[in-house]
């Protein structure tokens, strides 16, 4: 796990707490506060989690019973339970890895963030491709019914986004969870009830 860089961030309460608890990354704790208050992985589901490395949110759906498919652009070390892909999410001959397993998934979750540049509005465009990179993977992998959790850096293209993908669902939302950092710019769309075949 990351070693916070500024003092601040070393007192990061999630980061100690993280390391105490053993699980691979503080943003474990982001997952199990969504999933506590919109319940979206249930013991026994498929999930697949994109931009997984090092493996938290992996980790918190094992816990809960997952089994989980997932997939980084980085080396994620082994887990039980969790059949790991090394790709990049944006392209094809990852979603063909993912077809191959010939999985219909009761969750789709995306993490995935960009290499941070500094620059706001970059940043945010950047992380808005993933959004909807990770939104392709759920409109090809979920059944119908399932939910979608994925991590948008805000701007102004949050409310196209949101257009794309809040009709595919039943409940729409965005959402910001305790666990995130206060001067972070991150927040949740989670979509549940998935509307597969749905021409909207
Ligand atoms: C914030 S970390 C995810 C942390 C993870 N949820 C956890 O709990 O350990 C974001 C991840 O997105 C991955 N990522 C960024 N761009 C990607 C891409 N195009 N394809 C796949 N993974 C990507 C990064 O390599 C990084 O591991």
């Amino acid at each position: 796990m990351a070693k916070p860089r500024r003092t601040r961030d070393r007192q990061d309460y999630y980061y100690w707490k993280a390391k105490e608890k053993g699980y691979r990354s503080r943003a474990a704790f982001k997952l199990i506060q969504i999933n506590k208050k919109f319940n979206l992985i249930k013991s026994g589901y498929k999930v697949l989690d994109l931009g997984a490395s090092p493996g938290g949110w992996s980790q918190v759906a094992t816990e809960l019973g997952a089994e989980v498919v997932a997939i980084d652009i980085n080396p994620m070390p082994p887990m039980d339970g969790v059949t790991i892909i090394r790709g990049d999410i944006t392209k094809e001959e990852t979603i063909k890895a993912v077809r191959d397993l010939k999985i219909e998934f009761d969750a789709v979750i995306s993490d995935a963030s960009p290499k941070l540049t500094g620059k706001w509005t970059i940043d945010h465009l950047l992380s808005i491709d993933l959004a909807k990179a990770s939104f392709e993977f759920a409109k090809l992998f979920l059944r119908r019914g399932g939910n979608f959790l994925v991590k948008v850096f805000q701007g102004e293209e949050i409310e196209s986004f949101y257009r794309e993908v809040a009709p595919k669902f039943r409940f729409k939302k965005f959402h910001s969870p305790q666990a995130s950092r206060k001067r972070s710019s991150e927040v949740y769309f989670i979509g549940k009830g998935f509307r597969k075949d749905d021409q909207r």
